[in-house]
C-alpha cells in the first residue's frame, strides 16, 4: 500500500516536471516569438522611417523657394542676353513673368533668350509713365506670380536693369533676410502729398522711394489685395502735366502749387506704411539709379532724372563704382542706411539701371559682372 502511494508520488513528480518543462518552453518559446517579432516589426519601421525621411528630404528638394522675377518692359527685352547669363546659374529656383505692352509676343522672333519664351502674362495693360497703369501692370504681374505657392521673393525690374552678380549671390542676399527690401522715406519736401487723401492716407503714413524693390510673399498679398489705398491714388496722385499740355487743362496761376504725383514712387511705400509693415522691410532699394539733376534747362522741366548709361559709360569702373556702395543717405529723415547682408556689413545693390542695350552687352563681353553664368563661365 505504502509503496503504490510512493508510486503514485513519484508518478505525479515525474508529471510535475513534465509539465513545468513543457510551459518553460512555451515561456521561452514566446519570448523569442514575441522577439522575432518585435525585430521584424522593428525593421519594417525602421524602414518606413527612413522611407518617410526619404519623402520628406524628396518633397524639400521640391520646394526650394524661388524668387520671381518680374520684368515691366515696353516689347521686347533689350538686355535679355545679359539675363540669359544670369539665370543660368539659377537651377530652378526662379521664375520669370513679363509685363510688356499688349499686343506685343514674347516668341523666337521677338527673344534670343529661352528665358523669356512663355512667360508673358495674358492680360497686360497699356503702361504710361507717372500714370496708376505702372502700379495696376505691378499688381498684374504679383497676380500671376503670386499663383505659384513656391515663389516666395518678388523682385521688380524694369527693362534696363542688369543684374551685378551671379544667380547664386543674389539668392543668398535676398533670401538671407525675411524682410522685403523697399526704398521708404518721409515724404516732407515736395507738396506731393494731397491733402484730400486725408484721413484715408494720413500724412504721417505718406512715403516716397523708388518702384523698384523686393516683396516678400506676405507683402506681395497686401498689395494684390489693396482696395482702399489704390482708389485713393487713382483719384490724387497724379503727375504735373507738362508745359506743353496746359492749354489742355485748367492750369492755376502758380503752377508750383500742383500736385505733382507719381504713383509708383509712392504706393507700396506708402500702402506697407498705412498697414503698419514698416517693422518687417529693409528700407533700401536693390536696384541702383543714378540720379541726374543738370539734365534739363528749362525750369518746368528740371528735377531728377535717372541716367542712362550709353556704350561708351559701360566700364568695369561703373560697375565697381556701384558695387562698392555700402551705404545710402536719406535726407528728410538724417538717416544713414549701412548695408548689410547675412548680418554683416556689405554693399548694397544686385542690380542697376538704366543701361542700353549696347553698354550691357559691353559689360557682358568684359566679363565686368563677374562670372555671371557660374562655373561654366570660363568654358564658353
Ligand atoms: C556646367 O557644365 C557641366 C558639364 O560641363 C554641365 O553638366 C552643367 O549642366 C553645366 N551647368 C550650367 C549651369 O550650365
Ligand atoms: C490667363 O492665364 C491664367 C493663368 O495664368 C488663366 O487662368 C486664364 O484663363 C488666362 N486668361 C486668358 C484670357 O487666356
Ligand atoms: C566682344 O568682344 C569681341 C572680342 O573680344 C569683339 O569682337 C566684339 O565686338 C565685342 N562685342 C561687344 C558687343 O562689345
Ligand atoms: C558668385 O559670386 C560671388 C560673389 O561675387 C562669388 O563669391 C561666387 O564664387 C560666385 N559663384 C559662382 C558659382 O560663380
Amino acid at each position: 500500500m505504502k509503496r503504490k502511494v510512493v508510486l503514485q508520488q513519484q508518478k505525479s513528480f515525474k508529471y510535475k516536471w513534465k509539465r513545468k518543462i513543457l510551459s518553460l518552453m512555451f515561456v521561452v518559446g514566446v519570448c523569442f516569438g514575441t522577439l522575432l517579432f518585435v525585430q521584424t516589426r522593428y525593421n519594417d519601421v525602421v524602414e518606413l522611417v527612413s522611407f518617410q525621411k526619404q519623402l520628406v528630404s524628396q518633397s524639400q528638394v521640391k520646394e526650394i523657394p524661388k524668387i520671381a522675377f518680374l520684368f515691366i518692359a515696353r516689347n521686347r527685352m533689350p538686355l535679355e542676353m545679359v539675363w540669359d547669363a544670369f539665370f543660368r546659374g539659377g537651377d530652378s529656383k526662379f521664375s520669370i513673368f513679363v509685363h510688356p505692352r499688349p499686343g506685343f509676343l514674347f516668341n523666337k522672333a521677338t527673344t534670343r533668350s529661352t528665358y523669356f519664351l512663355d512667360r508673358q502674362v495674358n492680360d497686360s495693360i497699356q503702361v504710361d509713365w507717372g500714370e496708376a497703369s505702372m502700379i495696376e501692370a505691378e499688381r498684374i504681374l504679383l497676380r500671376h506670380a503670386l499663383s505659384d505657392p513656391l515663389n516666395d521673393r518678388f523682385v521688380f525690374l524694369s527693362d534696363s536693369c542688369i543684374p551685378l552678380y551671379n544667380f547664386s549671390y543674389t539668392y543668398d542676399y535676398i533670401m538671407s533676410t525675411s524682410t522685403s527690401f523697399v526704398d521708404s522715406f518721409a515724404d516732407t519736401k515736395e507738396g506731393r502729398y494731397n491733402p484730400k487723401m486725408h484721413p484715408v492716407i494720413p500724412v504721417h503714413n505718406w512715403r516716397k522711394g523708388s518702384q523698384w524693390g523686393v516683396l516678400t510673399r506676405k507683402h506681395a498679398k497686401v498689395v494684390v489685395e489693396d482696395e482702399i489705398v489704390l482708389p485713393m491714388f487713382r483719384k490724387y496722385c497724379k503727375k504735373k502735366p507738362l508745359p506743353e499740355f496746359w492749354r489742355d487743362q485748367h492750369i492755376p496761376a502758380d503752377t508750383s502749387k500742383i500736385h505733382n504725383c507719381i504713383p509708383d514712387e509712392h504706393y507700396v511705400q506708402t500702402l506697407l506704411a498705412q498697414k503698419g509693415l514698416e517693422e518687417e522691410l529693409t528700407r533700401r532699394s536693390l536696384t541702383h539709379t543714378s540720379w541726374d539733376i543738370s539734365n534739363s534747362k528749362a525750369p518746368d522741366r528740371r528735377g531728377w532724372h535717372p541716367v542712362t548709361y550709353k556704350y561708351s559709360d559701360a566700364t568695369p569702373m561703373l560697375i565697381k563704382f556701384i558695387k562698392e556702395i555700402d551705404n545710402i543717405y536719406y535726407e528728410t529723415e538724417y538717416r544713414r542706411e549701412w548695408c548689410s547682408s547675412k548680418g554683416k556689413p556689405s554693399t548694397c545693390f544686385l542690380f542697376a539701371r538704366k543701361f542700353t542695350r549696347p553698354a550691357a552687352l559691353r559689360l557682358l563681353n568684359l566679363s565686368a559682372l563677374g562670372e555671371l553664368r557660374g562655373q561654366n563661365a570660363t568654358s564658353r
